[in-house]
């Protein structure tokens, strides 16, 4: 279903996109050698709940987790755990959804633990530039695929690769409204974008081949060569004449 908001709904959209990015700000601190990723989840919920809000991945499609922690070749979907401990050099990629009075917002954040490789960092630095490479051409009127193409190409021009597995998507009073918008695509096809549509971008880039393959668990996706993923997302607003990222609090994005 595609659904264009309100005023009043892009404000508590904005709402539960502030307190998401406090709680990155709280969990980048965090992720230091020691830190297991099942301690970022609890400081998550907690900073989520106390702020009249509730964590939406806990439960969905029966997801058993507050949030999503994804470390080094896990590229979504990385389940807490008190058995996983950040170690130095490692890259976590923390995606969160928070529902505040039943409007989302989803952002995704990839951190470096301790000093890490100049390729992880390169991984880091690119999967979030594909991002901003997309805000170039956000209006209305831009289509999924000239998204996609834009974040494929940054991505394959630094020798990378985009999932094929994953998308960003529309969201709203639901976690996933349609379009979806995929990290590749043709540039003028697919759905125009309209004012008043809220969505997440998340580039989500590989360093070695595409293909990704999910656990026994049902959830956790890796890569198939294991090497590194990287992802960043924010839910942002088509305005009249832009965007408005709404995954923020006025601090770093
Ligand atoms: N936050 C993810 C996204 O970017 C979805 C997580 S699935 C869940 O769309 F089961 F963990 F909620
Ligand atoms: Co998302």
């Amino acid at each position: 279903m595609v659904t264009i908001k309100s005023s009043r709904e892009i404000a508590l959209m904005k709402k539960a996109g502030e307190i998401l990015a406090n709680v990155f700000d709280k969990l980048e601190t965090l992720c230091i050698p020691g830190t297991t990723t099942k301690h970022l989840s609890d400081v998550a919920e907690k900073m989520i709940r106390d702020a009249g809000a509730i964590p939406a991945e806990k439960g969905y499609y029966g997801y058993p987790a507050a949030i999503c922690a994804s470390v080094n070749d896990v590229v979504v979907h990385g389940i807490p755990s008190a058995n996983i401990k950040l170690k130095d050099g490692d890259i976590v990629s923390l995606d969160i959804v928070v529902s505040y009075q039943g409007y989302m917002a989803d952002a995704c954040r990839t951190f470096p633990v301790g000093k890490i490789s100049p390729a992880a960092q390169k991984l880091i630095d690119v999967t979030r530039e594909c991002f901003f490479e997309a805000m170039k051409i956000i209006r209305p009127g831009v289509r999924v695929g000239d998204i996609g193409a834009v974040i494929q190409k940054h991505a394959e021009e630094n020798g990378f690769q985009v999932t094929r597995d994953y998308t960003g998507h529309a969201l709203g009073r639901s976690m996933h409204e349609d379009p979806s918008i995929p990290n590749y695509g043709t540039p003028n096809t697919g759905m125009p974008l309209k004012e008043g549509m809220t969505v997440a971008i998340e580039p989500i880039i590989l360093e070695g081949r595409k293909e990704t393959r999910v656990l026994s668990d049902g959830w956790t996706a890796v890569t198939c060569d294991h090497k590194l993923a990287a992802h960043y997302e924010n839910s942002i607003v088509i305005t009249k004449d832009g965007y408005e990222i709404l995954t923020t609090n006025g601090g770093k994005i």
